[in-house]
C-alpha cells in the first residue's frame, strides 16, 4: 500500500519536514535551570536538555539552533513558530497540555525545598512551612509557583523571574525557603551548603516532556521513538550521568 493523499498532506505540514528542509532544528529553552539549561563560563547554553537536543538533531542529520526564551513567553514562542520545540525542563501539566502537545516524559522530577539554615531542625517538610509566619520564594509561572500556592497556601509567596533571584532571597535572609524542581535545588544547595539546607523529599510528581505544536503526529512519532531508543541503547544514560551526579 502507498500513503494516502491526506497522509502526504499531513507530512508536508509537519514540523519534522520543515526541520529536514531547513537543515536545522530550532529549540526554545530558557537558560537558568541547572542542570537542564544553563550557561557555561563562555556563555554557551549547555545542559541535559541541550545534549538530548543535540543527539536528536544528529539522528535527524540537522544542526541545532538554541533559542533562549523567557519562561513566561516560551509557550507563546512555540505557538507562533519562533521555534520547532520546547526542550526546557518543562513539566507536563493538564493546563499546558490544552495548548501544546507533550512527548513522552524524558525524566521525572518533583518539587523540593531549599531551607534557610536558620530553620534547620525547626522545619522538616513542606507541611511545616505552611504557616503565615513563613515567606517562600519561587519562580513565576512554574510548577513550583503552582505547588507553593496549593500546598503552602498559608505562607507568603514572593515570585521571581529567574531561579537564581528566587534562591538568593533565602541566602540574603529575605525568604525562609525556596521551592523548586529538585535537580536545581540539589545543585544550588550543595553550592551553598553553608547557608541552605536541602529538604530533598519531593512533594509533587512531575514528568518533564518536550512540547510541540498540536496536530503534528509525524514529528511526535519521531521524537517518542527516538526517546525510547536512546533509553534502551545507553545514549540516555550517558547523557544523564554527565549532568546528574549521584
Ligand atoms: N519544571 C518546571 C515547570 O515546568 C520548571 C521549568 C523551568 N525551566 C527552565 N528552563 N527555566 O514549570
Amino acid at each position: 500500500t502507498v500513503a494516502s493523499a491526506s497522509d502526504i498532506n499531513l507530512w508536508e505540514k509537519s514540523t519534522l519536514n520543515d526541520i529536514l528542509t531547513r537543515g536545522e532544528i530550532q529549540v526554545c529553552l530558557e537558560a537558568g535551570y541547572m542542570p537542564f539549561d544553563m550557561r557555561d563560563k563562555k556563555g554557551n547554553i549547555v545542559g541535559f536538555d541541550v545534549d538530548i537536543a543535540k543527539s536528536m538533531a544528529k539522528a535527524m542529520g540537522v544542526k541545532v539552533d538554541l533559542r533562549n526564551t523567557a519562561w513566561d513567553g516560551i509557550i507563546p514562542a512555540l505557538l507562533t513558530s519562533k521555534c520547532d520545540i520546547i526542550i526546557s525542563g518543562m513539566t507536563i501539566t493538564a493546563e499546558r497540555n490544552l495548548k501544546v502537545n507533550f512527548t513522552d516524559p524524558y525524566i521525572i522530577v518533583g518539587q523540593s525545598i531549599l531551607l534557610s539554615k536558620d530553620l534547620e531542625g525547626k522545619v522538616s517538610s513542606y507541611r511545616d512551612l505552611n504557616n503565615s509566619k513563613y515567606t517562600i520564594a519561587t519562580k513565576l509561572g512554574t510548577t513550583a509557583d503552582y505547588a507553593t500556592k496549593r500546598y503552602l497556601s498559608k505562607a507568603k509567596v514572593n515570585l521571581f523571574e529567574t531561579e537564581s533571584e528566587g534562591a538568593l532571597e533565602v541566602i540574603n535572609g529575605n525568604a525562609d525557603a525556596f521551592v523548586y524542581d529538585l535537580p536545581f535545588n540539589a545543585i544550588y544547595g550543595s553550592q551553598n551548603s553553608d547557608k541552605l539546607v536541602h529538604l530533598d523529599t519531593p512533594f509533587t510528581y512531575e514528568p518533564l516532556g518536550m512540547a510541540i505544536r498540536k496536530g503534528d503526529p509525524d514529528f511526535m512519532n519521531f521524537i517518542n521513538n527516538y526517546l525510547a531508543q536512546i533509553k534502551g541503547d545507553g545514549t540516555y544514560d550517558k547523557i544523564y550521568n554527565k549532568w546528574f551526579v549521584s
